[in-house]
């Protein structure tokens, strides 16, 4: 049984409705039902969402006393901030970046994560599916960890 915190950044509560031709139709609470039914009676996922670095760093902080991992999409944070980085490095639960597009292919200041060097690793372009290919990977990692 794994317990993994589900964080959502800034601008992730208008999914469903926020420039669908690259994020798609799929509200927020429906990603968060698949994520809750791939990870099945197993594993618990507590899914929380921010449109405040603080929050975030604080849900971040919060989780060392009770997660084995972090999946995490951190939106625009991912592109410049060093808090959320740090907060990760400095709670030391292994995380997984996930992102709905390929931020690799858009524009040049979303190529670049500060997010990623502190995360096992990062997955993006799949839309809502990122977020099951995330979970699927941390839940392998935590597995597979000695
Ligand atoms: C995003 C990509 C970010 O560049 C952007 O700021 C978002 C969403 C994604 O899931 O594709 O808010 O994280």
């Amino acid at each position: 049984m794994a317990k993994i915190a589900l964080l959502h950044g800034p601008n992730l509560n208008l999914l469903g409705t926020r420039e669908t031709s690259i994020y798609g139709s799929v509200t927020l609470a429906v990603i968060d039902e698949r994520v809750a039914a791939a990870a099945g009676a197993e594993h618990e996922v507590r899914p929380f969402q921010s449109n405040h670095e603080g929050a975030l760093i604080d849900a971040i902080h919060d989780a060392r006393s009770w997660a084995d991992g972090i999946v995490i999409n951190p939106g625009a944070f991912t592109h410049y901030s060093y808090a959320l980085r740090d907060a990760i490095a400095g709670v030391k639960l292994p995380a997984v970046e996930v992102h709905l597009s390929n931020i690799h292919a858009r524009e040049e200041f979303r190529h670049k994560s500060v997010i990623a060097p502190v995360c096992v690793g990062q997955i993006c372009g799949f839309g809502w599916r990122s977020y099951l290919l995330g979970l699927a990977a941390l839940l392998d990692y935590l597995q597979d960890r000695p």
